[in-house]
């Protein structure tokens, strides 16, 4: 039984909060971080918890045209048409009822516009099209501008935030 952590990073931000929700997550079973490029096909039943975030772009999850935008921006990435949004397109789950968690990035300003941003919802709906079974609200993690850095104390929040879900993956899993 282990935790997967699929990520789509531009400037690396996301990725650094991936990674520290797997380090908190390790704390409680087996969990790795791993690029929505590079993500497996399928989700095996051996894995008790799936969580799966990335930038929000134009308010939502990134896609060909923002990530076109990003690199102009100096971002770099493999190709515009590979990422979070595809993956959960044609990813297969071999068992209904996996549970899932979703995050995003976003700027810490201007408010107005940032409580508009829906990346992290669009995620969760599509998990939810796969079966899965949220385990906690989505979590957003802040950044000071496009290309980073986080905020201060972001990195070490998500690691809490990951141990707090591999502990309720675990009693969900134990209590089913
Ligand atoms: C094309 C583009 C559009 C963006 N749109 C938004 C947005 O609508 N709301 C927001 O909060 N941040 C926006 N941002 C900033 C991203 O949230 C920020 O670049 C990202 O969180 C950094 O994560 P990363 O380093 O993993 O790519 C945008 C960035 C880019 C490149």
């Amino acid at each position: 039984m282990r935790a997967l952590v699929v990520y789509e990073s531009l400037f690396g931000n996301a990725e650094t909060i991936a990674r520290a929700i797997a380090r908190g997550l390790a704390t409680q079973l087996p969990a790795e971080a791993v690029p929505a490029a590079g993500a497996p096909e399928t989700v095996g039943r051996d894995v008790a918890l799936l969580v799966v975030g990335g930038p929000n772009h134009a308010m939502a999850m990134p896609r060909p045209s923002t990530r076109e935008d990003a690199v102009n921006r100096g971002a770099q990435v493999s190709s515009p048409h590979t990422g979070l949004r595809e993956w959960l397109g044609r990813v297969q789950f071999e068992a209904g009822g996996t549970h899932v968690g979703a995050f995003d990035t976003r700027m810490d300003h201007p408010r107005f516009l940032t409580r508009l941003d829906h990346a992290a919802r669009t995620e969760e709906k599509l998990l939810g099209a796969h079966g899965g079974a949220s385990i906690a609200p989505a979590e957003h993690f802040l950044v000071l501008d496009t290309t980073g850095p986080l905020a201060p104390g972001e990195e070490q929040r998500a690691e809490e935030w990951g141990a707090r879900l591999g502990a309720r993956a675990l009693a969900a899993v134990t209590a089913g």
